[in-house]
């Protein structure tokens, strides 16, 4: 069975930010460990153009939908490119192709019985595409993520019979307390279940922007359920002439925000039983980046361009600054002086000077070839079972807490040759078998971990494997003392440079 991992497909109301990149970066840091352990991958990312938050942002700025969604829908692929992101397609929801598949799971849907006509009544978000009740509105009728002002809506809708799933749903989630993680997620979506299952809108009428209704043209189908199709769909036209559903689905894991974690594990799943498909086999909800506490937003204003901060410091340190400063699943705030000083502590000088060092001594001390020795019992004891606690850590989704488990191997790199001060052995001739031992045991320390860090560090990974004459990233070769000296090491370019900035 392959592994199949998606990202939400981000709206194309404006223009790419920090928390889009945050959710991209964490599944390609998956996608590409799964390589690395010879998994069968496909990985998915792409555009929501449709619905009012699109139609109303182009009607703003005096454009057509299709004018605004083109433009950004290229910015957001502009931004995976940016980030070295290994996606394997890039979906948007107006190709007609996926329009096609979506008419035909819905009219599935509706062949079966889950769809009726009916009246809605009640208060509607359109930058969230979300209806409210009651209970969920602030002070003035307003959205409580938005902040606006929403109207009170009476429409002649279609609804999907959420209320029958009800039971299944509830047997769901107790059968699978892993069907969506982490803990507190599962508890919430299992709190908004029990509550009890209202049936939702399946399409709008007022609205033109959408994917039209088979069974009646005068109404498109609601954002929502058009846009968490996408990740059935894609499989079906991603690869011209080859239908690679059989291949992947049900999804191994949705990665998503917990902003739209009713989306994913009520509606999805209820749409999923009704259409007679299979369900993922897990939904990973992570946290939000914060900036002064409050959320990063593009309706906020309070964000960092990840364009920008690429642009100075790099694709890796971004990469890595986002799984390491925030525990992966949980909020966290991140700041231009944090990320700062973790390049300078974190990235230059533990791993960036460690490389430069240990090349620069095998060049020095031994003319370019990596000695072979048995590498010291402290440095054995170090690596042990790193590689196997790394793979529990990716298959649990805890991406930082894999990055600390590597980050400890790279500071006990940095405390044996402070330790064992190779720079002194240099000068005796009779320690020259303690100094092969020693310079053996840091480079393959290195090599090890920079195959283990790949995913979040793929360009600096890559570049000091290459600088060590070793460069292959399978992940069953990531075992201290398993590639033998003998490798000629090439120069290595600072992996992090010292960044000089002007001022803004
Ligand atoms: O909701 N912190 O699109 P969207 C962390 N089109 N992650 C953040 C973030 C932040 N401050 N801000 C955004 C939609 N994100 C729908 C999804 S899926 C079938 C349809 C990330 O453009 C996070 O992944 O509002 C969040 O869930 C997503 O962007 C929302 O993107
Ligand atoms: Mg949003």
């Amino acid at each position: 069975m392959g592994y199949y991992v998606t990202t939400p497909i981000y709206y194309v109301n404006a223009e790419p930010h920090l928390g889009h990149a945050y959710t991209t970066i964490a599944a390609d840091v998956l996608a590409r460990h799964m390589r690395q352990r010879g998994e069968d991958v496909f990985f998915l990312t792409g555009t929501d153009e449709h619905g009012e938050p699109v139609a109303q942002a182009a009607e703003r700025e005096g454009v057509g939908p299709r004018e605004l969604a083109d433009r950004n829908s290229e910015h957001f692929r502009e931004l995976v490119a940016r980030l070295n992101i290994t996606n394997d397609f890039f979906i948007r929801t107006s190709d007609p192709r996926h329009e096609a598949a979506v008419q035909k799971v819905l009219q599935s849907v509706y062949d079966r019985g889950y769809v009726y006509k009916g009246l809605y009544e009640g208060w509607y978000c359109p930058r969230c595409a979300d209806f409210k009740t009651d209970a969920e509105l602030v002070e003035g009728n307003r959205c409580p993520i938005h902040l606006i002002e929403l109207e009170r809506e009476q429409e002649e809708n279609y609804f999907f019979k959420l209320s029958e799933f009800q039971d299944q749903l509830e047997r769901l989630y107790a059968e699978r307390t892993d069907f969506v993680v982490p803990g507190i997620r599962y508890n919430e979506a299992v709190s908004f279940v029990k509550q009890g299952l209202q049936d939702v809108s399946l399409t709008r009428a007022r609205l033109r922007w959408g994917v039209p209704v088979p069974w009646d043209e005068s109404h498109v189908f609601y954002v929502w359920f058009d846009a968490l199709l996408n990740y059935y769909t894609a499989l079906s036209f991603a690869r011209e002439g080859e239908d690679l559903t059989a291949r992947f689905w049900p999804a191994t894991v949705h990665l998503i925000g917990k902003d739209i974690l009713k989306f994913h594990t009520v509606f999805w799943p209820a749409l999923l039983l009704a259409a007679g498909l299979e369900l993922p086999e897990r939904i990973y909800v992570h946290g939000y980046l914060l900036m002064d506490e409050h959320k990063m937003s593009k309706s906020l204003g309070n964000v960092i361009d990840p364009f920008e901060v690429s642009d100075v410091f790099g694709v890796d340190a971004l990469r890595y600054y986002l799984l390491a400063a925030v525990n992966f699943g949980h909020d966290g705030s991140v700041s231009t002086e944090d990320f700062e000083a973790r390049y300078t502590a974190e990235l230059a000088n533990e791993y960036g000077n460690l490389a430069g060092r240990t090349i620069a001594m095998i060049a020095r001390y031994r003319d370019g070839v990596v000695p072979h020795a048995d590498p010291d019992a402290e440095l054995v004891a170090l690596f042990g079972g790193a590689q196997h606690r790394l793979r529990a850590r990716f298959d649990a989704v805890e991406l930082t807490a894999a990055l600390q488990d590597i980050w400890q191997l790279v500071r006990g790199l940095n405390r044996y040759l402070q330790e064992h001060a190779p720079w002194q052995l240099a000068k005796d001739a009779s320690a020259a078998d303690r100094l092969d031992s020693i310079l053996y045991g840091v480079a393959e320390g290195l090599r090890v971990v920079s195959v283990l860090v790949h995913p979040f560090l793929p360009d600096a990974s890559m570049r000091l494997l290459r600088a060590l004459g070793r460069d292959s990233l399978a992940l069953e070769g990531a075992e201290l003392g398993q590639v033998r000296g003998g490798a000629t090491v090439e120069e290595l370019e600072p992996l992090f440079p010292r960044v000089e900035r002007a001022e803004a």
